[in-house]
């Protein structure tokens, strides 16, 4: 484990998974990162999962294998327009209403929620609805006012060891196409970059939580 000032690099190991719990291959995250997303849903009895940043709906169905075979429930929520904090460069990331989820299977529909939210709004109440999460994944607004923005509404909808990941904290180009998710990161007391994918997950209970034992058989 390497020490970067608030920041740890982290190595987990993340057993070989049986093949129905295989990623599906996603082109907005690689496969390491999604192993990783599905091993933290893994570790909860009836996994209430919350991932902001729904696109296609790739990471969704990823996270959906683990939650639908626990008897889970998984909100992802994206917006009808683009947040005014938005970053240039994810600007075409924004997708019609329409598209949004559409890759989201069929199978999967009964245990996932899918909101899309007015961001000048405050939707807050949608997702506390469904509160409290024991996962939360951060892949929406990456801008440094949008990731404290939405950490600071779901401080009160996580639950007491809630694993909350970060997406894009990590970059293998310099400089990082987007800097919110990092400066984000390294203002929390004890937060780490897991096996050098570009995600980060916060706190240490989180961190310990994830070398638990999983609720299922992989
Ligand atoms: C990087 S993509 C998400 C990729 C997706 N998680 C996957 O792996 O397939 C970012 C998405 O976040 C959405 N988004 C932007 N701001 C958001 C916000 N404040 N809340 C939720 N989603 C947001 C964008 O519309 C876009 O669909």
């Amino acid at each position: 484990m390497n020490n970067e000032g608030n920041m740890y690099h982290a190595s987990i190991c993340i057993p070989p998974r049986h093949w129905c719990y295989e990623p599906t291959d996603n082109i907005m995250a690689d496969r390491a990162e999604m192993n990783l997303l599905m091993h933290a849903c893994s570790f909860f009895p009836k996994p209430k999962v919350l991932e902001l940043g729904t696109y296609k709906g790739g990471t969704t169905n990823n996270m959906a294998k683990i939650v639908s075979a626990l008897g889970g429930h998984l909100v992802t929520v994206d917006v009808k327009s683009c947040p005014s904090t938005l970053p240039e460069v994810q600007r075409g990331e924004c997708l019609p209403e329409s598209v949004v989820g559409c890759d989201i299977e069929d199978k999967y529909r009964s245990c996932i929620t899918q909101l899309l939210v007015d961001p000048a709004e405050d939707y807050s109440y949608m997702l506390a609805e469904f509160a409290p999460y024991d996962v939360i994944f951060y892949d929406g607004d990456h801008s440094y006012e949008g990731i404290r923005r939405d950490l600071e509404m779901l401080k009160p909808m996580r639950n007491e060891d809630c694993i909350e990941m970060l997406h894009d904290v990590w970059w293998d180009v310099t400089p990082p196409p987007v800097d919110g998710p990092l400066r984000v990161m390294q203002e929390q007391p004890k937060s780490y970059i897991l096996n050098f994918t570009h995600i980060g997950v916060l706190r240490t209970g989180s961190m310990l939580k994830l070398l638990g034992v999983p609720n299922v058989a992989l």
